[in-house]
């Protein structure tokens, strides 16, 4: 297969931006899937910021990582993305999120659209230049559809010199598949 299937581009994509030593954000922690792949990436010096709501999927999140021996480059944070600033203050070369619910938990606990905008609006700040966000979007459950549409919206209207922003999607896909939006960060977001 030469298409890449949606996680599989997603890990690329990250890949190709994340060097060792880098700081980045998981901002989506659940099961730790992409946070331990990010910890791979960064290497022993980097570090990842791994936030959940749920205490559930920090602990399966910190679990997975003292597993793999890694638990000591990330740190697992039990609050909301759209606090990402509270905690990180350094430039980040990427940030990874995964909307909607955690597999094999309550589907209530869902991304809602405006903390997801608000984390993605506060990481663009913390993005440098050549820096990616990657978001991956289901929308299948109870609410998907309204968050979906709003993160378009949202991503669609960022100033093109500044974000160049990319829609990854197998459009002849049933059952509300997943999808991938990118957001390179090109040039310096000032607030004119
Ligand atoms: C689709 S799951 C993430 C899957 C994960 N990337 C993995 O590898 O297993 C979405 C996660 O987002 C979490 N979540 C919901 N609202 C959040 C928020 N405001 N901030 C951070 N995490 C949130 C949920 O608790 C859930 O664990």
């Amino acid at each position: 297969m030469k298409l890449q299937r949606v996680l599989q581009y997603a890990q690329f994509l990250l890949k190709e931006t994340v060097e060792t030593g880098d700081i980045v954000v998981d901002a989506t922690a659940g099961n730790g899937y992409d946070t331990t792949f990010l910890a791979q990436l960064v290497g022993e010096n980097g570090h990842v910021f791994a936030f959940d709501v749920q205490q559930q999927a920090i602990e399966s999140t910190n679990k997975r990582l003292t597993e793999v021996g890694m638990a000591n480059r990330v740190s697992t944070i039990l609050d909301g993305h759209e606090n990402v600033a509270q905690y990180v203050q350094q430039p980040i070369s990427a940030a990874i999120f995964n909307l909607g619910y955690l597999p094999g938990s309550e589907h209530q606990i869902i991304t809602k659209p405006n903390t997801t905008l608000q984390a993605i609006e506060s990481l663009l700040k913390l993005l440098k230049v050549g820096g990616m966000i990657v978001l991956v979007v289901y929308y299948g459950h109870e609410g998907g559809k309204e968050e979906r549409d709003q993160v378009i919206e949202y991503v669609s209207n960022l100033p093109q010199k500044k974000v160049h922003v990319l829609r990854y999607e197998f459009i002849n896909q049933k059952n509300d598949p997943p999808f991938i939006i990118a957001l390179e960060k090109v040039a310096e977001i000032t607030n004119k």
